[in-house]
C-alpha cells in the first residue's frame, strides 16, 4: 500500500459518500450514514488503518488528505440534516395540522321542568304586587298541617287530607302549604306578603290527575284592613298573568276550616277547552287562624289561597295527564324548551 493508493481510497470514498448522502431521505437513516463514515469504526478509520504501512514521510500527508475528506463528508451531511428535517417539520406540521374554525361538539341545552318553570311564572307575577317567596317544610307535624289550621283531631276534611305518616308520633308528609301560613305569621309579624312554592304528599290512587306527591303555591297577605275584593283583584291579575290578559275568573262560594269566607277560583281564557277551569281555593284567613299564629283579628285581615302546580302548568302547556311530570322522560322534558 502506497501513498497514492490510500489517497485514491478515499477521494473515491468521499465521491461515493456524497451520492449515498444525497439519497438519504430521513434524519435517522442520515445519521446511521454518518456514522457509517465518520464514525470511530467508521470508513474512514478503516481506511487509515493502512497508514503504518507508509514511509514516515508520507504519514502526515495522507492526514492531510484524510482531515479533508472527513471535513467534506461533514459538511454534506449536516447541509442534508438541515434539509431533510425542514421537510420533516413541515411534513408534521401538515401531518397534525388543527382546523380551529371546525365547529365543535354543539352543548345539549337544557330546559326548565315544567313545574318550576311554573311556580317561577307564579312567583314572578306576585312579585309584582309586593309578594316574596318563602319556604315552609316538607316533613310536617299534626299540630300545623291541621290543629293549628283549625281542623281538629276528629275533624270530617280530614279524610281529604290523609297523607303518609313518619313513625316519630304526630309527624308526617304535608298535605299542603298552609301550614306555611302559621309558620309564616309566627315567624314576624304583619304586614305579611308571601308565597310558599313546595311539594306537598296525600294517600291518593293516583291517575292522570290525581298525584300522591303534587306541588302548591300558598300565597298569604295580612295587612290592616284587607278583603275579600283585595283578594279577588289579586288572583284576577295572577290569572291573566298566567294564562293571558282575556282570561276572566269566576269565584264560587267554598269550604276550608281555615278560611272564612272561603272561595274556588274558575278561570275561563279564549282558548280554554272546557269552559271555566277550577284552578285554585282561597279565603279571609280564619280569625281562630290569625290568632294561632300571633296576630290579633282585631286589627288585622288576612288573605290566603292554594294553588295546584300541576293543574296549572297542565292547562297551560295542555298536559294531559300530570304523571309525566314524574316520569323524567327527556322526550316529554325537551317540548318545554
Ligand atoms: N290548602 C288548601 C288545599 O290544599 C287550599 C287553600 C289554601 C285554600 C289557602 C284556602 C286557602 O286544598
Amino acid at each position: 500500500m502506497d501513498l497514492a493508493a490510500l489517497e485514491k481510497q478515499l477521494r473515491t470514498l468521499q465521491a461515493d459518500a456524497a451520492s449515498r448522502i444525497a439519497a438519504v431521505q430521513t434524519t435517522p437513516d442520515l445519521d446511521e450514514l454518518g456514522s457509517s463514515l465518520l464514525g470511530k469504526r467508521g470508513a474512514i478509520t478503516e481506511i487509515l488503518r493502512g497508514i503504518g504501512a507508509l514511509p514516515a514521510d508520507d504519514r502526515p500527508k495522507i492526514g492531510v488528505v484524510a482531515n479533508e475528506v472527513r471535513a467534506a463528508i461533514d459538511a454534506l451531511v449536516n447541509t442534508r440534516r438541515d434539509a431533510l428535517s425542514a421537510g420533516e417539520l413541515l411534513a408534521r406540521i401538515e401531518r397534525e395540522r388543527v382546523d380551529a374554525t371546525t365547529p365543535g361538539p354543539a352543548p345539549r341545552v337544557g330546559s326548565l321542568h315544567p313545574i318550576p318553570e311554573t311556580i317561577a311564572a307564579i312567583a314572578e307575577i306576585m312579585s309584582s304586587f309586593g309578594f316574596v317567596v318563602a319556604e315552609g317544610q316538607e316533613i310536617e307535624d299534626d299540630v300545623t298541617n291541621f290543629q293549628l289550621l283549625n281542623i281538629p283531631e276528629d275533624h270530617p276534611s280530614r279524610d281529604l287530607w290523609d297523607t303518609l305518616y313518619l313513625q316519630e308520633p304526630g309527624r308526617l308528609l304535608r298535605t299542603h302549604t298552609s301550614p306555611g301560613q302559621i309558620r309564616t305569621m309566627k315567624a314576624g309579624g304583619p304586614p305579611i306578603r308571601v308565597i310558599l312554592p313546595g311539594r306537598c304528599f296525600r294517600y291518593e290512587a293516583v291517575d292522570a290527575s290525581h298525584g300522591f306527591e303534587f306541588h302548591q303555591v300558598e300565597g298569604l297577605l295580612v295587612d290592616r284592613g284587607a278583603t275579600l275584593a283585595d283578594l279577588k283583584g289579586i288572583l284576577d291579575e295572577l290569572a291573566k298573568g298566567l294564562f293571558g290578559a282575556a282570561a276572566r275568573t269566576r269565584f264560587r262560594p267554598g269550604y276550608y276550616p281555615f278560611t272564612e269566607p272561603s272561595v274556588a277560583v274558575d278561570v275561563s281564557w279564549p282558548g280554554s277547552k272546557d269552559g271555566w277551569m277550577t284552578i285554585l281555593g282561597a279565603g279571609m284567613v280564619h280569625p281562630v287562624v290569625l290568632e294561632n299564629g300571633g296576630i290579633d283579628p282585631e286589627t288585622h285581615q288576612g288573605f290566603a289561597f292554594g294553588l295546584g302546580v300541576e293543574r296549572i302548568a297542565m292547562l297551560r302547556h295542555d298536559i294531559p295527564d300530570l304523571r309525566t311530570f314524574l316520569e323524567n322522560d327527556l322526550r316529554f322534558l325537551a317540548g318545554f324548551r
